[in-house]
């Protein structure tokens, strides 16, 4: 089972600091936690501390332009499996069952639509308030979860309910939430089995070994750690030893905005649909280039003949759709010339040709290219970025989605309807506007979105770091990531007939030896069909 992803939010309470405890033993158990810090829980413990404790960004305001262009405040719930308010204040109760969105942490509880466990600590009196008594009351009748708080010596000198539960505690029913009540993880001294199989728990996380178990002040118990906490180790660790840096850097967020917000590379808006006659070549006989005799590239599948093909009835994904993009994209900018880049579709072609030998119904958008439409592929051949954008969503929904193509990232604003002539000395001025943002369009679309996303990267440098950064804005569950640079020769690998590429998943990096194209096409579907089969 996957470890699940727990939101946290740490309220104002002087129990905030048993909060950095119970991030360690998600994290120990299998789970990943990202945390927001209310203003009031700010005061208790730092964002460092939660920061290198969930090694992730700590969310602290509704204000941050950068997350917030992304609708941040949405998206932190919707990677979440569960969100945990520990400890919630007498405040943020209130909050909650009155609808009160005025910060971060209410706001997005407000926004959310996923299960929500509340861990409130306060004083005895706070708690038996009438007043928190009917907030308890209304949040458990609207369905959120309200655990019971302990009874004892409190902070303030008196004695009753209104303590935070053991992290401990909070953690069983953190896992009860995924396993029920009869698979509960627990702690044997300091070993720890992980609950979930896939999980999130880095080999080595910074022990609480020498701390008072009873809880001591937020500035003893966390003072004696900063030292271990910053270190980094364990497998997936080093696997993203770029990467986790640009993950805690990058505070884009990994799921869906809401629904109809169409992402755009950037912070243009996404272009208007176009005719959709125009893309299909299955249905309009002019709209595909032909092959020119001679210059044609036949994909062959790991080497294997093309034909005769028979598509098998009981491949790894026999009824499995997944959709493949491949290719450039041209984008015009009079009717003899156009904006366009290196790729020559060749990996894609691949890749559809691979899924359809395992038994997929394939369909393969494509730029402009001159490859032989592989055995068994549903081919729709597209010349623009908008084009292929409408032509993909078209094709959805799918099990998976490859987007291997070079979708140009921009297009000139205005298209000359005529030869643009040489006017003079000056040259034409070509102004530029954003294409839409394919990847992340599908990709942070609920409706849209396959069970399985994967992108490419080509990259010219850090091309893991931008590939983890890739994944995470995106909303890709994998991302491919190549170097196509040039080498010594002057070759790269756009055009050429090998690939050397990294599979950047949440999970680490896996890197591939350079092969052929369709060797890489093979191995990449191999995992797809295992990872569609798995889930
Ligand atoms: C030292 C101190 C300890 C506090 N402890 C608690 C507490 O345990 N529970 C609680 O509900 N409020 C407690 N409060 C009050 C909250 O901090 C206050 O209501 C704050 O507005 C809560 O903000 P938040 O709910 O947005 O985090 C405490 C305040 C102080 C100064």
């Amino acid at each position: 089972m996957a470890g699940p992803r727990i939101l946290l939010i740490v309220g104002g309470g002087i129990a905030a600091y048993k909060s950095c405890e119970l991030v360690r033993m998600i994290r120990k158990g299998g789970g990943s936690v990202t945390c927001v810090l209310t203003d009031g829980g700010a005061k208790f413990v730092t964002p460092m501390a939660l920061a290198a404790l969930s090694e992730n960004p700590v969310h602290t305001t509704l204000w941050d332009l950068r997350n917030e262009v992304e609708m941040g405040h949405i998206q932190l719930s919707r990677q979440a499996d569960l969100i945990v308010v520990c400890p919630a204040t007498a405040n943020l109760l209130a909050k909650m069952a009155a609808g009160i969105a005025d910060d971060l942490a209410t706001t997005l509880l407000l926004a959310t639509d996923k299960p929500v466990l509340v861990i409130p600590a306060m004083n005895v009196r706070m708690w038996d308030h009438a007043a928190t008594r009917r907030n308890v009351e209304t949040l458990r009748e609207a369905g959120v979860s309200v655990m019971e708080p302990d009874e004892g010596p409190m902070a303030c000198g008196e004695f009753g309910p209104g303590r935070l539960p053991e992290p401990e505690a909070i953690w069983r029913q953190v896992a009860e939430w995924f396993t029920g009540p009869d698979a509960l993880p627990m702690q044997d001294g300091e070993n720890w089995t992980p609950l979930f199989t896939e999980t999130h728990a880095p080999a080595d996380l910074p022990s609480f070994a020498n701390e008072d178990d009873d809880g001591a002040p937020a500035g003893v118990g966390l003072g004696g750690l900063s030292a271990s906490l910053i270190q980094r180790s364990g497998k997936r660790a080093a696997a993203f030893e770029d990467a986790a840096v640009t993950e805690a850097a990058v505070a884009a967020p990994a799921g869906p905005p809401p629904a109809g917000l169409v992402a755009t590379k950037g912070k243009a808006k996404a272009a208007p649909p176009t005719d959709p006659e125009a893309l299909n070549h299955l249905s309009g006989a002019n709209s595909a280039p032909e092959p020119i005799a001679g210059d044609v590239h036949p994909v062959s599948v790991g080497g294997l003949p093309l034909a005769p093909f028979v598509k098998p009835g009981d491949g790894p994904l026999s009824g499995r759709h997944v959709l493949v993009t491949a290719g450039p994209t041209h984008e015009p900018i009079d009717p003899v010339r156009y904006i366009a880049n290196r790729s020559s579709g060749q990996q894609g072609f691949a890749i559809a040709a691979a899924a359809a030998r395992l038994g997929a119904r394939v369909t393969l958008v494509t730029g402009p290219v001159w490859l032989e439409t592989p055995p068994g592929v549903d081919r729709v051949d597209v010349e623009t970025a908008r084009q292929m954008n409408e032509a993909v969503k078209s094709a959805l929904p799918a099990d998976c989605a490859v987007m291997v193509a070079a979708v140009a990232d921009w297009r000139t604003k205005d298209v000359s309807g005529s030869k643009i002539k040489k006017r003079g000395s000056a040259p034409p001025v070509l102004v530029l506007t954003e294409n839409p943002d394919i990847l992340a369009t599908v990709g942070t679309s609920p409706a849209m979105r396959p069970q399985l996303l994967v992108g490419f990267a080509a990259e010219t440098d850090k091309v893991l770091q931008h590939a983890a950064e890739k994944r995470k804005r995106k909303g890709a569950d994998w991302i491919i990531a190549n170097d196509v640079s040039f080498d010594a020769a002057g070759r790269s690998v756009m055009g050429g007939g090998t690939n050397t590429v990294h599979i950047v998943t949440r999970d680490g990096v896996e890197d591939l030896p350079e092969m052929s194209k369709d060797d890489v096409a093979a191995a990449l579907v191999e995992r797809i069909a295992d990872a569609l089969n798995e889930a």
